[in-house]
């Protein structure tokens, strides 16, 4: 079969990926040691072995609590070159990292540390891995509008480092309307806008994204399937739902990769892309993510060139950039 090495070697784009989630039990001990502080486990394997999650809100916790060891730009660097490299083995040749402020900020960090600890290691990884890399910031939905537009505020005086601004954390309760306000700010200045939507939530969330909040993507969006009303609009203006199954399946949205919806909703001309969320906490990166879902679910070559062609398609990268990858 080789499918698996098709899946391997092709030139693929990741969109949805937060760089907290990346950061590997290995690298948070040593960074913890680095900066004086403990993990609250006794090894690397007993961390690992506390990865398991019934639902989103109990991954947040954990991840959460990963984010503390993270105290200096060389420690974001770290974290975000250690990602970049690990992509490049994959074939990833373009990707958009999501990143909070809030976290950091609320532990008493500057929220130009994480930003310019980010775009540095993006800068080498074009320069060493010839890999494209922006950056995008997430407002946390838990928190409060007046919040967002203060970590809005704070980024500013680093706007040409981002390429645009999104919506994480915990979504049941935080509809995307609650920050209908910050993201027409957002999209005022210029900054390209994505939100998640239906990982847990309802359709009518995707809904509030795509007509409240004007995201020109929806992260995850696989409950966009319950409503064919939804479906039929999604794919005539052809947005892309950045899927990441691997994700879906730990934090139970479904029972087992073979239950996952991807197939579906390629088949309902849907412009589906495969990313791999917080790839350190989910267990697998870009290829673990297309190769165990292309095996569970049965897609073909076909399904992987499509797949590819979209992650490009639906990417920040200009126009010109975009024919060199095609
Ligand atoms: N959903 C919402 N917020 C997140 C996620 C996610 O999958 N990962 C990191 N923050
Ligand atoms: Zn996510």
């Amino acid at each position: 079969d080789r499918l698996p090495a098709l899946l391997q070697r092709m030139p693929k784009a990741e969109l949805h990926m937060h760089i907290e989630g990346s950061l590997e039990p290995e690298l948070m001990f040593a960074l913890a040691k680095r900066n004086g502080l403990s993990v609250p486990y006794p090894d690397v394997e007993s961390l690992r072995q506390a990865y398991v999650f019934n639902n989103l809100q109990e991954f947040l916790d954990i991840y959460h609590q990963g984010t503390l060891v993270l105290r200096t730009e060389q420690d974001f660097y770290d974290m975000t070159w250690a990602y970049l490299k690990r992509a490049a083995a994959d074939n990833v040749r373009h990707t958009e990292i999501f990143f909070d402020t809030q976290t950091h900020t609320g532990h008493g960090l500057n929220t130009d540390v994480v930003i310019n600890g980010l775009h540095r290691a993006c800068v080498d990884a074009q320069q060493q891995l010839g890999l494209s890399a922006s950056l995008i910031l997430c407002f946390l939905r838990h928190l409060s509008e007046v919040e967002a537009f203060e970590a809005l505020e704070q980024a500013l005086p680093l706007r040409d480092k981002l390429v645009g601004i999104g919506l994480a954390s915990s979504e049941l309760g935080h509809p995307p309307e609650k920050f209908a306000k910050v993201f027409a700010k957002a999209r005022a200045l210029g900054f390209r806008l994505v939100a998640h939507a239906g990982e847990e939530g309802p359709p009518a969330y995707i809904w509030s994204a795509l007509d409240i909040l004007k995201v020109e993507r929806i992260d995850h969006g696989v409950q966009a399937m319950k409503d064919p009303a939804l479906v039929a609009r999604l794919r005539q203006d052809k947005i892309p739902l950045t899927v990441c199954p691997r994700s879906n399946l730990k934090l139970r949205v479904f029972p087992t990769l073979a239950q996952h919806n991807l197939g579906a909703m390629l088949e309902a001309g849907l412009m589906a892309t495969v990313n791999s969320d917080d790839p350190a906490y989910f267990g697998g990166y870009m290829n673990d993510n297309f190769t165990q879902t292309f095996a569970a679910l049965g897609l073909t070559a076909q399904q992987a060139y499509q797949l590819a062609c979209n992650s490009f398609e639906a990417s920040f990268i200009d126009a010109s950039a975009k024919q060199i990858f095609q």
